[in-house]
């Protein structure tokens, strides 16, 4: 039996799994980090972080499974995309990382777009000027911290830190070099175009490859740190939300997924390039060579629910930890208590701004309708609801560019509470399923590791093969009136407010 692993660098934590070639998980570990906001709307990672959590978690892995290193051919990295790593000319980081739900660049954006042109950026990167993406992280460092930025010699994503300091090599794939915004999107390559614009030394980004080829091995120093052996092959992975498509199994057109996890995202294949003129949803490469997706994003999904079960539910905490169980499925149970509505209570899921389809940095969340007859429940459901409003927001948008899955894949830790998937079902009026595995984008590039090792001839051969469906949980019929009368004031809430947001920001 031959083995691959899969890394999933999360904002929360790293969880990597160990799985047969057939896809059954063997083992999984999974090491947890903190994120910093120095600022209202500015968010920090320390990539050392990531890396002692890849090196604690391989290491576990491998030794509570007992499987020979030698018998694991291949492995690949899923990560939280976006967020900027600088390196030095030794390849030391420069500075702690910008991650993806960072809001601090709204004038480089501003800038980016005035420079090189609306429609040019969107003919190139098929996106506009966002703060999330790289590209204006970039700008922000260059402009406010230049000793840094004079120092830096290599820029890398999140996931491609940790190849970097597992074999040596300074790569990328598409999927997630789409999301620098410096990725020529239709053509799969780095655009001379924009960095010239721009003034950005080409030689400071990594090479790019597709996400199912090998871009190196371990090296012997990281060999000696994690267990793995210095032949295991590394692939080039991808970011969360095309890790978690492969495995999901939404390989070709019609299949889409949703996830919640600390943001949430609905996700579609596309064998063919697709744009919202507006830019209120992402075109991306995906892990499948020659193809793209189309996303919409929700900033704060289980960064939401996290947020209150951290602030205001330190009783369900203790008790889930006396009686070992997850915290979450005591705050579930409270949720269900609270009838669909909460109660006339609704949650405005924009704690880090929004993207789809508002893309405003400067919004922040609120629970509207609050009475002196509301519970803690009440303000959990709230929040799951309003979560699960948001992403119908982003399904809408793509709804109008014609996409219309018959079915949803559910992944992410939200993805496994059935509260939150029946949910999802009603409000989507959408049957939700998931898979029988459910470590989504560690599958995911397990299975990018499986097909460039040789195991598997094709990325969709590979899903077929690795990927079961459950049965789906289907709307239930006199629920979707009932939270869409919701959502209807749900949606007038932002343009509601959209000036008071920034009005509050000045302040
Ligand atoms: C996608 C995005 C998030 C992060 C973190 O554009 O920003 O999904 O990848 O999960």
């Amino acid at each position: 039996m031959k083995y691959v692993l899969g890394i999933d660098l999360g904002t929360s934590g790293t969880k990597t799994v160990l799985f047969q070639q057939d896809g059954v998980g063997v083992c999984s570990a999974t090491v947890e980090y903190p994120m910093s906001q120095p600022q209202n709307g500015w968010a920090e990672q320390d990539p050392k972080d990531w890396w002692n959590a890849a090196v604690s978690t391989v290491k576990t892995v491998l030794t509570k499974s007992g499987v020979d290193p030698k018998d694991v051919v291949s492995l690949g990295i899923s990560g939280q995309m976006h967020g900027l790593v600088m390196l030095d000319e030794n390849g030391e980081v420069l500075r702690p990382s910008i991650i993806w739900c960072d809001q601090r660049t709204q004038v480089e954006c501003d800038e980016i777009t005035e420079k090189v042109g609306y429609d040019n950026l969107i003919r190139i990167t098929a996106n506009p000027a966002l703060t999330g993406f790289t590209l204006s992280k970039i700008m922000w460092v260059r402009k406010h911290q230049p000793e840094i930025y004079a120092k830096c010699r290599h820029i890398l994503l999140p996931k491609d830190y940790v190849r970097y300091m597992l074999t040596g090599d300074y790569a990328t794939e598409v999927s997630d070099a789409s999301g620098m915004q410096l990725l020529d999107v239709p053509n799969r390559c780095w655009s001379d175009e924009l960095l010239q614009i721009l003034d950005i030394d080409k030689s400071l980004l990594a090479k790019v490859y597709e996400s199912c080829e090998v871009t190196g091995h371990v090296s012997e120093a990281a060999a000696a740190l994690t267990g793995l052996t210095a032949d295991t092959l590394v692939v080039g992975g991808a970011g969360d939300n095309a890790a978690a498509a492969v495995g999901t199994g939404v390989v070709e057109d019609g299949k889409a997924f949703t996830t919640i996890g600390t943001s949430g995202v609905i996700f579609a294949h596309t064998d063919k390039l697709s744009i919202d003129p507006q830019g209120r949803v992402h075109t991306f490469c995906c892990a499948v060579p020659g193809a793209w997706h189309v996303m919409g994003v929700t900033q704060a999904a289980g960064f939401s629910l996290k947020w209150f079960r951290d602030n205001f539910c330190a009783a369900e905490k203790e008790t889930a930890a006396a009686m070992g169980i997850d915290a979450y499925e005591l705050t579930n149970k409270e949720a269900a208590q609270s009838p669909i509505g909460a109660n006339k209570l609704i949650y405005a899921p924009y704690l880090m701004g929004e993207r789809t389809p508002h893309l405003d940095a400067d919004c922040r969340g609120m629970f509207f309708g609050l009475s002196g007859m509301h519970q803690r429940r009440d303000l959990l459901r709230a929040v799951m609801e309003g979560v699960s409003y948001s992403l119908k927001d982003c399904l809408g948008v793509l709804n109008g560019m014609g996409v219309d899955p018959a079915q949803m894949l559910a992944c992410g830790g939200g993805g496994k509470s059935p509260l939150w998937r029946q949910m999802l079902a009603d409000v989507f009026n959408c049957p939700v399923a998931t898979t029988v595995n459910t470590e989504g984008p560690a599958l995911g590039v397990a299975i990018l590791a499986g097909v460039g090792a040789g195991l598997y001839p094709s990325v969709q051969e590979a899903c077929r093969a690795m990927i079961h469906v459950n049965e789906p949980q289907n709307p239930i019929e006199e629920n979707v009136p009932q939270y869409a009368k919701v959502y209807e004031v749900f949606k007038k809430i932002y343009p509601a407010n959209k000036d008071l947001f920034k009005e509050l920001g000045k302040i």
